[in-house]
């Protein structure tokens, strides 16, 4: 008999029963507004700004994410150390009362660039890469709350990523990702917005004591 799958997240191991209960305050507060009514012109992007939004951000991350991230994750996100592009709404309560919610989140750093990602280097591009310093964006997490998935909304976040690799004079050079092998939804997605899986790395994922492989993806400019 074919078991149903009840994860929330496709990032949770396949058989994981860790995933099935919501736990950011936004799912609670969404079941008294009409999803219809909330276009993608009511959703400001912007970055991480206050301690609230590390509050929200952190129970989104547990509810899509197998994996613990540490304070200092969230520290260096705070402080702008490391980047941040957050999804938000505003709900309007009976009471007139507005309160502004998280619904999407990507967190990214900026890395030296392995020459191993790049993909079809002509001698050119490889002579100039050897003599400058060149970055890469390297997004650590992504996700988008279930209510709101299938909008785009991750598909937004990521071309402000390519936005920032075309204006950067080829500073940046591409962008890429580690990815668990058996989330297929996120597959899908990356390689639907350009990217390319480039590397397996073995048992790089240690989650609900088992190991799994990664994949590199990476999208680079023509
Ligand atoms: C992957 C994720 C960030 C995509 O966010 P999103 O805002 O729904 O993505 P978009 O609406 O921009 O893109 C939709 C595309 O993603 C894929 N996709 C997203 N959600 C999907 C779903 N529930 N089922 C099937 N495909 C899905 C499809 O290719 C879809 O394109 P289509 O609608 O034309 O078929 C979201 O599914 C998510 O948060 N997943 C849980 C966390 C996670 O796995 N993050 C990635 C870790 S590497």
């Amino acid at each position: 008999m074919q078991q149903i799958d009840q994860r929330l997240s496709q990032a949770f191991p396949p058989n994981s029963q860790n995933n099935t209960r919501y736990i950011a305050d936004i799912h609670s507060v969404l079941a008294n507004v009409k999803l219809d009514d909330i276009g993608f012109k009511d959703i400001k992007f912007r970055t991480v700004q206050t301690k609230r939004d590390i509050t929200q951000l952190k129970l989104l991350q547990q509810e899509w994410f197998p994996i613990n991230y540490t304070e200092q994750f969230y520290t260096a996100v705070l402080n702008g150390h490391t980047s941040s592009l957050l999804a938000e709404i505003e709900i309007k309560f009976p009471t007139g009362r507005k309160e502004k919610y998280i619904i999407g989140a990507m967190v990214y750093q900026s890395r030296l660039s392995k020459n191993k990602y790049q993909q079809n280097q002509s001698w050119k591009q490889w002579f100039c890469s050897f003599f400058q310093t060149q970055h890469a964006l390297y997004i650590m997490t992504i996700g988008v709350i279930n209510e709101f998935r299938g909008r785009g909304i991750a598909e937004y976040m990521i071309e402000q990523l390519k936005k920032r690799v075309f204006e950067s004079n080829k500073t940046l050079a591409y962008i890429y990702l580690d990815m668990v092998v058996y989330n297929e939804v996120a597959a899908r997605f990356y390689q639907k917005n350009g990217f390319n899986k480039v590397r397996i790395k073995k048992n790089h994922y240690q989650i609900e004591n088992q190991s799994f492989d990664a994949y590199v993806y990476v999208w680079q400019p023509n």
